[in-house]
């Protein structure tokens, strides 16, 4: 093998382990030829072994990229909540289905299939109470508790739309993301609990709530049990109502490009866009990646660490896993709490598999020291993968030998809410690895490198330019709720033929994809997306502010940080302690996860000739590398660059 090429695990082809589903090179290149070549008898075999059906579907696969009406699986009709649960149920009804740590250590509720049946079908019941019908949209707002899974599976069993907003959103965001979809039932909890802290979560609902006259109920889950406001004939608490509802629910059966759930993501201005996925291609594949990214197998046992509020925590906690009829892991609490080791405890505590997290996790763990990863058991490993940005290559070594124990496969596998799977990855038993590279294309997904400036596609080896993908595939989102076009203009229309990632990549001399990052105005801290539009609208939102110019920085830690540039109004001034409120401000209008690291009030941003803010220059400011600022001829202010990076050189010093 060529160096920092690392080959499939010996562990994984070895006898009395169960054998991967892939277990070479050439048997997944067969396969990923057979799903570009003929991906309609490839996908309807894929969907007729891992879906259950109430009624066939006749036309596999129709529309295109360009009419951007592309739909999978018509005709058949199936409910996401059946294929997770009830076939599973029948099956084996003491499996566990889902083992929830909360955020103490030792506080664990476990769930069969079959308590998870009645759970799910009790609160689809008591949302048919509340006149919730098939195709309206339900905003579930919840800590990462059981009872946020029951609600995902409960809407899907009734038809009615999820659209899960992270807790960690602030109340305008909340607001936001209501309006935008109209809801009239908003399920959440008293309180959340993480990392030993209270989270005032029914407190933002009832903020986020005013002024908003469709929501007509509040369903409340009693989580810590503190005293919360409560609203007269809107609130109802979660246990009261579960009391009253049957046990069996029927599931309804959808057809396969009914919506399952919208999900809110980041794009480059500052409105929020409504991903919205569709009921079979998307839980196909959401089963298939678990089932052959991961090589999982029915006894195992999958912990992927993201929230339920991101499309990870939707396909890989709940959809995924579940639609395979596999154990899997909601995690409550954070990875430090309450000491560096809890995730490592965790996999040893549930004798866990599969392991799922972010680089920026795994880089503050490693920073913290081997110690609290050596004293747990890590055997029962085999998959560990990454995932929401790039991994940077010592990240990766530390991955694979001290949690891997230079034994297990390390899947860095990249996708987007969009794609609503994944789509680039090592098959453990089948493709080397190289550390810092997602790899090759899952099955289906023909990825293309273009060039950025004219479009057209780079054929070969060893090119570099920004990723798309050359043909429609089931997981993909379908439309942005209530904005078709923007989803055309978004992911279509910028180059034609294509969908555009917002990514650039590389292509190297094996094949291999290498994740740049984002080539658009979205960032990624800590994982997290975030729309640079978004921040800037927060900012000049306050008072003070005329103008603000948001770029990501380069961060050792969490990938990217936040850097925000502010002018002021006329005639206002800068006071100490300005750029700390514009920061709070931020933190408040968006939620705490998008805490620019630093404000600078500046008098002038560089701009060209007809007004548009040179972020590309700020950013190289910020990541000191001035000296490779370049051309500035074409800028209307080029001396305000010199006044800046003078300006931030003091920061730092400060
Ligand atoms: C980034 C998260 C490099 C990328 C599933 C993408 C990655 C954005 C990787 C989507 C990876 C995700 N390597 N970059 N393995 N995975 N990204 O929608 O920029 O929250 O466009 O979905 O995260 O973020 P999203």
């Amino acid at each position: 093998m060529a160096e920092g090429v690392y080959p499939v695990p010996e562990r994984l082809l070895q006898d009395g382990q169960e054998k991967p589903f892939i277990d070479s090179l050439e048997k997944y290149k067969a396969m990923w030829t057979e799903s570009i070549k003929h991906p309609e008898t490839f996908f309807a075999k894929l969907a007729k072994d891992l879906l259950s059906w109430s009624m066939p579907f006749e036309t596999v696969q129709n529309g295109s990229f360009v009419d951007g009406n592309v739909g999978w699986f018509l005709e058949g009709e199936l409910n996401a909540a059946y294929n997770c649960i009830d076939r599973h149920a029948f099956q084996h009804p003491d499996k566990v289905a889902l083992i929830h740590e909360g955020d103490e250590p030792d506080n664990v509720r476990k769930f069969t299939y079959d308590q998870l049946l009645r759970e799910v079908c009790r609160l689809a019941n008591v949302l048919r109470s509340f006149d919730v019908r098939k195709g309206d949209t339900v905003i579930i707002y919840m800590p990462m508790i059981p009872e946020a899974v029951f609600a995902m599976l409960a809407c899907a069993r009734i038809g009615a739309i999820h659209s899960v907003v992270f807790a960690g959103f602030s109340a305008e965001s909340l607001r936001d993301r209501i309006r935008d979809c109209g809801t009239r039932l908003v399920i959440t909890a008293d309180e959340g609990r993480r990392g030993g802290r209270s989270i005032a979560t029914k407190f933002i609902v009832d903020e986020a709530l005013q002024g908003i006259d469709t929501v007509e109920r509040v369903l409340v889950c009693r989580r810590t049990g503190a005293e919360v406001n409560w609203v007269q004939n809107r609130d109802v608490w979660y246990h009261e109502e579960i009391l009253k509802a049957r046990p069996y629910c029927p599931p309804m059966s959808m057809n396969a490009e009914d919506p399952l759930f919208i999900l809110y993501t980041s794009g480059s201005t500052g409105t929020p866009k409504g991903v919205m996925h569709s009921t079979a291609g998307y839980l196909l594949e959401a089963a298939a990646t678990v089932k052959y990214v991961f090589d999982c197998h029915d006894e195992d046992i999958f912990a992927c660490m993201a929230d339920i509020g991101w499309i990870t925590g939707h396909s890989y906690i709940v959809y995924g896993p579940l639609a395979l009829g596999v154990t899997t892991v909601l995690f409550e609490s954070t990875p430090t709490y309450p000491d560096p080791s809890r995730f490592w405890r965790i996999i040893d505590q549930h004798k866990i598999t599969h392991f799922y997290t972010a680089p920026t996790a795994l880089r503050a763990l490693r920073r913290l020291g081997d110690e609290w990863v050596q004293k747990w058991d890590l055997s029962t490993l085999r998959v560990i993968g990454s995932v929401g940005e790039p991994i940077n290559p010592e990240t990766w070594e530390w991955y694979y030998q001290k949690v891997g124990q230079s034994r297990c496969a390390v899947v860095d596998t990249y996708w987007q809410t969009e794609t609503g799977s994944i789509v680039i990855s090592p098959l453990p038993g089948a493709v080397a690895m190289k550390p810092g590279s997602a790899t090759v294309p899952f099955f289906g997904i023909e990825p293309v490198i273009l060039d950025p400036h004219t479009g057209e596609r780079l054929e070969g080896d060893s090119v570099s330019g920004v990723l798309a993908i050359a043909k429609p595939w089931p997981s993909m989102a379908r439309t942005l709720y209530n904005n078709h076009q923007r989803y055309m203009d978004t992911y279509f229309n910028v180059y034609r033929g294509y969908y555009f990632t917002g990514d650039g990549a590389s292509r190297d001399k094996d094949g291999y994809y290498w994740i740049g990052g984002r080539v658009d105005d979205v960032i990624n801290v800590s994982g997290h997306r975030l729309s640079t539009a978004e921040i800037e609208s927060a900012l000049v939102a306050h008072e003070a502010a005329s103008e603000a110019a948001v770029i990501g920085g380069h961060d050792d830690l969490t990938g990217q940080s936040i850097h925000a540039f502010c002018t002021l109004k006329p005639g206002v001034e800068s006071v100490e302690g300005l750029e700390k409120e514009l920061i709070l401000h931020v933190r408040r209008a968006i939620g705490p996860f998008a805490t620019p690291k630093r404000v600078y009030v500046v008098h002038d941003v560089p701009k060209t000739r007809s007004g548009k803010i040179m972020r590309r220059i700020l950013r190289k400011i910020v990541d000191n590398e001035a000296d490779q600022i370049g051309d500035t001829s074409t800028l209307a202010n080029p001396h305000v660059i010199q006044d800046l990076i003078k300006q931030l050189k003091t920061h730092i010093v400060a």
